[in-house]
């Protein structure tokens, strides 16, 4: 996924550095070079051989060598991208108002390729109005930022300032490798996952849908700026803390959630598997084990048809349809018959592989994408803003 990429891991002096050497693991499994500066502070927390056996490069820790390299220019100069993890307070500062006193600083201001950064600290010092303006500072300038998480921080206060999973690092780098925040000032609504019916107080009826697809579309439009209304119903993997969901579990919540947040976005991604039936009566105690037992059931509500009717001008509805058989004919029929936009007709035949294969359908275009999830996540946001018209950049 990351193949041939080079990637400079700057670590600085946060009680989190420890955490960048499995992200550089991580990023070589990915098939990346990896090259790392340390800080003088993060020498103190972290020890450079841990990342020159894993890179299997020197770690770069000073500006002045006396062999001819210039390492604050070098290492510019090489990087595809640069990711500031931890970023400590100090170098958020020092990179807002160019200072360049140290090989990393020195370096951020001789970058002109993106430059990723990790806050991570004790919330006061996030909360700090000079971190925040630094910042906003830094964003306006064009940097990325990952928020971080809330939770027991290593200070042992509670609140805002942790270091987030490395797993999420690499869908913005992999993002920013690729894109900017390209899809900022647009609102976009996303479903995922499997409703559940309940039959009785123990017992429910779903399906196979693990919710994946739509949370890498939700992640992908998210890292490129859109404002992602999320909905989901069960999914199998933990949703991430930049990604607040709004949780439903029958196909009657998730119409609920739908029709009530739908209209003031300019993108609706239906990606949930919404049950089409549910049991006539939902059971109020549990139905002891006897003979066969009939389920009787009853269709529910076609949510993604009624948006689609009474659409907003401009509004963008894409569905999904998970076909055995005839993929693209079932699935552009059922475009045209719900008046859909676009269509993604997933092949259930390969669901569940690590790499997806779908294809993208609109009235005028089709097109099979391929990759890991978060891969045609944002191939289909691509083909997304070419529907609306979007196609200036
Ligand atoms: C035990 C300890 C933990 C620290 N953890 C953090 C941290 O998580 N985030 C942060 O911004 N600063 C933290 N600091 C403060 C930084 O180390 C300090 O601001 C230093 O100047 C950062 O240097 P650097 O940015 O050049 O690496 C910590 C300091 C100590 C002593």
């Amino acid at each position: 996924m990351l193949e041939d990429r080079k990637i400079l891991v700057a670590v600085t002096g946060g009680i989190a550095a420890f955490k960048a050497i499995s992200l550089c693991s991580m990023l070589k499994k990915q098939g990346a070079e990896v090259r790392v500066i340390l800080t003088d502070n993060a020498l103190r927390f972290v020890s450079p051989l841990s990342f020159s056996a894993i890179t299997r490069h020197p770690v770069a820790t000073t500006l002045w060598k006396e062999n001819g390299e210039i390492p604050h220019i070098d290492l510019a100069d090489w990087a595809d991208i640069i990711v500031i993890a931890p970023a400590t307070a100090n170098i958020i500062a020092k990179c807002a108002h160019g200072i360049a006193d140290d090989l990393l600083s020195s370096t951020f201001l001789a970058v002109t390729g993106p430059v990723l950064f990790v806050p991570a600290m004790n919330v006061h010092m996030l909360e700090n109005p000079a971190t925040q303006a630094n910042l906003a500072l830094l964003k306006q300038r064009g940097c990325f930022t990952i928020e971080p998480e809330h939770g027991i921080l290593a200070c042992g206060y509670e609140g805002k300032g942790r270091y987030p999973e490395n797993e999420e690092i690499l869908y913005y780098i992999r993002a920013y490798l690729q894109y900017t925040r390209d899809w900022a000032g647009k609102k976009v609504m996303i479903t995922a996952g499997a409703c559940r019916e309940s039959i009785d107080p123990m017992r429910y009826i779903s399906n196979r849908s693990s919710g994946k697809m739509g949370l890498a579309l939700a992640r992908a439009a998210s890292i490129r700026g859109a404002e992602v209304t999320l909905i989901t119903a069960d999914v199998t993997e933990i949703i991430p803390a930049y990604l607040p969901a709004i949780k439903v579990s029958s196909a009657a919540e998730m119409y609920d959630a739908c029709l009530k947040s739908y209209s003031n976005h300019e993108l609706v991604i239906m990606a949930a598997a919404v049950s089409d039936y549910r049991p006539t009566y939902e059971q109020k105690s549990k139905i002891k084990k006897g003979e066969n037992l009939q389920l009787e059931l009853v269709r529910t509500k076609d949510i993604i048809s009624e948006m689609a009717q009474k659409k907003n001008d401009g509004q963008i509805i894409c569905g999904f349809a998970a076909e055995s058989e005839n993929i693209i004919e079932y699935a552009r029929e059922k475009m045209l018959r719900k008046g859909l936009d676009c269509i993604i007709a997933n092949n259930l035949k390969v669901a569940g592989a690590a790499a997806t294969n779908c294809h993208f359908i609109s009235p005028s275009l089709e097109m099979e994408l391929s990759g890991d999830k978060f891969d045609v996540a944002l191939q289909i946001l691509d083909l997304l803003k070419t529907i609306g018209g979007d196609n200036d950049d």
